[in-house]
């Protein structure tokens, strides 16, 4: 990773971009971020609905301006008419990373049996890599533990 990385953080969330609950998943996501790193690096956090444009319009944002070498989402993962974080991910990149997607369910379904529902996926978008967590807070440590091992050096391979 650069001096200062930078991480986007992206919360797919109806309810929670129209302020009807306060968004948990962008904050967890950033507490695990704390905790692990021990490079430099800054959040850029956006909290959005579910709707395909303006999730792929985030994701390109984050990615092509804000210079983030990693984005990762929360929500919007699973079989839901309005959950749509997988299709907006494969918009906008140029390779989609299944062995992610692959891993994070299958450590998942250890701890929940429901983890088959969450469609998530990851890709690279320029030197962007970019990674679907289902939204509950709880699945994010879940899956973020069993794909971290691989994330720096997939960035060094795309910078
Ligand atoms: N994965 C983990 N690790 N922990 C969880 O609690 N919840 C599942 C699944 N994956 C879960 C999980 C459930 S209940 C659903 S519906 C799907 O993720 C999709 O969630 P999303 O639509 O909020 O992204």
């Amino acid at each position: 990773m650069t001096a200062t990385a930078r991480i986007g953080i992206v919360t797919v969330s109806d309810r929670a971009s129209a302020g009807i609950y306060a968004d948990e998943g962008g904050p967890t996501i950033q507490a695990y971020f704390a905790k692990v790193l021990t490079s430099p690096w800054e959040a850029v956090a956006r909290v959005i609905p579910d709707d395909r444009a303006v999730i792929a319009e985030t994701l390109r944002d984050l990615a092509d301006r804000e210079g983030c070498c990693l984005i990762v989402t929360t929500g919007g993962t699973g079989p839901a008419p309005r959950d749509v974080t997988p299709e907006a991910t494969e918009d906008v990149v140029e390779k989609p990373m299944p062995g992610f997607g692959e891993l994070m369910r299958q450590v998942s379904l250890a701890k929940v049996p429901t983890a088959i529902l969450s469609r998530q996926t990851a890709g690279i978008r320029g030197k962007s890599l970019i990674v679907n967590l289902p939204g509950r807070p709880r699945a994010i440590a879940e899956c973020l533990d069993a794909v971290m091992p691989a994330i720096p050096y997939c960035i060094d391979l795309i910078e």
